[in-house]
């Protein structure tokens, strides 16, 4: 600031000193100039008073500036307090030695102490026991982690435990020197709370349906076991019919061979050899025995297929015959139901595949069963299925004669619960468990209908797993 005159008026805001400052130091102090003193003296009294009114106005000058320094400074500080009080995270400023310098209303609100009960504390005094080997370790991270979303529990004003997903990063002073660390926690006992909500809500959905794909596929082994119960009932019975006549057979022979070891006449034998008709049993023997061996073998061979097809999802992969399988799933399904499709069939003799046979059946029960069901009350129910080898994929195609599908429902076919059957006839779990399987199997299972009328599934399943 340049020096003054005296005559020179500051005019400046409206404080004391600002007032002060636009009158003349001489004139304030009463100072009155002895006449008698020459003009040397009366000019270093100038000079002086001069100074004096200079270094006064300089003085004002300064404390105007001190003022407008100190309402900023006010300012600023209740903006931080204004920021600190509407922060709903906590707040904790603390010394690199864990003391408690700094926190917001919002810790008060939780803890339910004031801010004074709360400085100089040691940090660990806040929080529950069991967070304190976390809360211990934060001074050691200082200056090199950042400690971020570690949940810990702060004893709040009832003296539970308030989870909070807390930060913690280092503080440094102007000279960059290590001075303490803030801690920023959110309470998430009410995220938790939602979570735990929505966790409980997701279990249960799951529960439900697992036991919807479970009450499928007991609905899809209930069609099977129809099945395969029919499949048995032709060679248990004549399993039956041949071991009954093959005992009636023997305790004839058991007749005839008595009376031989009794010593009777040929004659007699002759006759009772007629009677009992011992040759028509020998030579029925060989067929009888034959034929009880094959309905055995067949009663067999079904309950190895059974136990195939009955395979969960760990079934291991396995060479096939795909076109066998084909003709049972078909066979089964149309045996066991009230609609008898005629069913047509467009196969290689025999085509070898490496995958998982009973997933195969599975999908083509659901898809003939399908088939079936949509063609319910048609005078004329068809259905073909064919089998071709194209690349290195199987292509399988189910036609019906059926209604087909409305085109906006094309893309809903393989969501799960999607049926149009009436409540209690149908889950809508086929053909999404359908699917799942296919491309479980590395294949793919498509919908389409058919230009003049139906609709065709193709399933497409890897010639080699
Ligand atoms: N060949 C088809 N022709 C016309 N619509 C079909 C055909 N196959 C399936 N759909 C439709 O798709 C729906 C879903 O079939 P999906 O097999 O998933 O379940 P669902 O047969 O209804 O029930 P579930 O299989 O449990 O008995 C059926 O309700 C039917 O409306
Ligand atoms: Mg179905």
């Amino acid at each position: 600031m340049g020096p003054r005159l005296p005559g020179d008026t500051v005019t400046k805001g409206g404080s004391r000193l600002e007032k002060l400052q636009s009158e003349r130091l001489s004139e304030r102090v009463g100072l009155e100039i002895p006449f008698q003193l020459d003009d040397v003296r009366e000019n270093v009294w100038i000079d002086v008073i001069q100074t004096m009114d200079t270094l006064y106005a300089d003085l004002v000058d300064n404390q105007i500036q001190l003022e407008q320094k100190n309402a900023e400074l006010e300012d600023a500080h209740q903006f931080i307090r204004s920021v600190l009080g509407a922060m709903t995270d906590i707040l904790i400023v603390c010394d690199t030695s864990g003391r408690i310098q700094q926190v917001n209303k919002a810790l008060e609100t939780l803890t339910g102490k004031v801010e004074s009960e709360l400085l100089s504390r040691r940090l660990d005094e806040l929080f529950a026991p069991e967070s304190l080997p976390l809360i211990e370790s934060f001074p050691d991270k200082l200056g090199s982690d950042v400690v971020s979303d570690c949940e810990v529990s702060l004893i709040d004003r009832d003296g539970g435990g308030a989870p909070l997903a807390m930060n913690c990063s280092s503080r440094y002073d102007q000279q960059g020197r290590l001075v303490g660390m803030v801690l920023i926690g959110r309470p998430v006992g009410e995220l938790r709370r939602a979570y735990r909500d929505l966790n409980d809500a997701h279990e249960e959905l799951k529960q439900t349906q697992l036991q919807l794909v479970h009450t499928e596929k007991m609905a899809s082994l209930g069609r099977l076991v129809a099945g395969v119960a029919h499949e048995l009932n032709n060679p248990i019975s004549f399993v039956f019919g041949n071991v009954h006549s093959l005992k009636r057979y023997g305790d004839r022979l058991i007749r005839y061979l008595n009376a031989v070891d009794a010593g009777e006449g040929p004659q007699a034998l002759q006759q009772l050899r007629s009677d009992l008709k011992i040759d028509r049993i020998l030579a029925d023997m060989g067929s009888l025995t034959d034929g009880t061996l094959e309905g055995a073998q067949r009663v067999s061979d079904i309950v190895k297929d059974l136990r195939r097809y009955s395979a969960s999802r760990e079934e291991s992969v396995s060479v096939f015959d795909i076109t066998e399988v084909i003709r049972t799933a078909a066979q089964w399904v149309v045996k066991a139901s009230r609609i008898k499709p005629v069913v047509t069939f467009d196969l290689p003799d025999q085509l070898e595949v490496e995958g998982r046979k009973g997933h195969v059946h599975q999908i083509l029960v659901n898809l003939v069963q399908n088939a079936g069901d949509v063609m319910e009350g048609m005078d004329d129910p068809r259905l073909e299925i064919s089998c071709r080898v194209k690349a290195d994929c199987v292509v399988i195609r189910v036609r019906d004669h059926g209604p087909g599908i409305p085109d906006e429902d094309l893309g809903k076919i393989f969501d799960p619960f999607y049926t149009t059957k009436p409540v209690g006839k149908g889950t809508g779990l086929g053909l999404y468990i359908s699917y799942g399987l296919a491309t479980n199997l590395g294949g793919d299972l498509r919908i389409e209908n058919y230009p003049e009328e139906g609709a065709v599934f193709t399933l497409e399943v890897p010639l080699n797993a």
